[in-house]
């Protein structure tokens, strides 16, 4: 039976787009349930400016309880500069996730950065935790807000200095869900060729509801690390109009239909979320399943 590892992307994706702080205990519910629905993989916060997402304030508590408690999960946490590099660190994780735009000007806007700059940041990271593991998280990779369409051309010379300063794995993020399943394939193919030994992941946006489709895209083309929420919760706050991920739940259903083995718990994690959407009111769910079984 193939295998598929979904990594939960909620608790920072999600949540950062809620406007209300959510208390911590809610968030720690949350969290748990999805461990305890089988998730393995997780990016459980982000290191960043409180200033820019208040809702993350909370990073190093609940980072730091979660890596207390369950030392055999793989947690990770989003950067965007040295700063919340050394608080993953600090706070015990051994993997983030660093994010810079395929797009610049969305690159400026997320993160008030240049290319030049973000780069020029990621080797000040690897210089000062160097055994920290670093994913570049390529948001905007298959169109931006501000500058359109993109493809394997902007992409494939993008990844080259990243693969220099020793990055192994890429996250292919469709921020504002503008993808589809021909330009999947076409840039996962160009950059497989590129870099044969880089992996590759993918974090697909629900916005135009073709966050299946193109994660499958990915998935028949031998993706076996694929990003959801729970619930479909999430967005962008930079990124005008950006919408939830494709849901956690509905993609572990649609993979334990097909055969494949995800480790995910369908009923136990569409549990999860109807409890994450009465509990987070304010949010806005891409979600179908949880809804589905509401009604019965
Ligand atoms: N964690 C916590 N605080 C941080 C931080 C981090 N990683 N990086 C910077 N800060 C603080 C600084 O200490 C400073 O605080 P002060 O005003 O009290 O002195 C303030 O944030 C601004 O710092 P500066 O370096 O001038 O950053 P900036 O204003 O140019 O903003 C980022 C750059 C990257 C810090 C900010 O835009 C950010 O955090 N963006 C994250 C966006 C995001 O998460 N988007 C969604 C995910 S894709
Ligand atoms: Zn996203």
């Amino acid at each position: 039976m193939k295998k598929i590892e979904i990594y939960e992307v909620g608790p920072r994706d999600g949540f950062q787009n809620v406007a209300d702080y959510i208390p911590l205990e809610t968030k720690k519910k949350i969290v748990e349930g999805l461990l305890d629905s089988g998730i393995r993989h997780m990016q459980i916060t982000s290191f960043v400016s409180p200033k820019a997402i208040p809702q993350m304030k909370d990073a190093r508590e609940l980072t730091g309880y979660f890596v207390d408690k369950f030392p055999d999960a793989d947690f990770l946490a989003l950067v965007p500069n040295l700063r919340g590099a050394q608080g993953a660190w600090e706070a015990g994780l051994k993997s983030v996730s660093y994010v810079v735009s395929l797009g610049e000007s969305h690159n400026q806007a997320n993160i008030r950065r240049t290319h030049q700059e973000s780069y020029d940041e990621l080797l000040k990271i690897r210089e000062a935790y160097p055994d920290l593991d670093i994913c570049l998280d390529l948001a905007t990779t298959f169109g931006c807000p501000f500058e359109g369409k993109k493809g394997a051309g902007d992409v494939v010379p993008f990844i080259k200095p990243y693969r220099e300063a020793g990055i192994k794995t890429v996250n292919l993020c469709d921020t504002i869900g503008v993808a589809n399943p021909a330009q999947v394939r076409s840039i996962i193919e160009a950059v497989r060729t590129e870099y044969p030994d880089l992996e590759l992941q993918v974090h697909i946006h629900d916005t135009r509801n073709m966050g299946m489709v193109n994660t499958l895209a990915a998935i028949e083309l031998g993706i076996v690390k694929v990003q959801s929420t729970l619930g479909g919760l999430g967005g962008c706050p930079f990124a005008p109009g950006a919408s939830g991920n494709l849901a956690t739940e509905d993609l572990a259903f649609m993979l334990a239909e097909m055969g494949y083995e995800t480790g995910v718990d369908t009923p136990k994690i569409v549990e999860l979320a109807k409890y994450q959407a009465e509990a987070i009111p304010a949010g806005q769910f891409s979600g179908h399943l949880f809804k589905i079984q509401a009604r019965d």
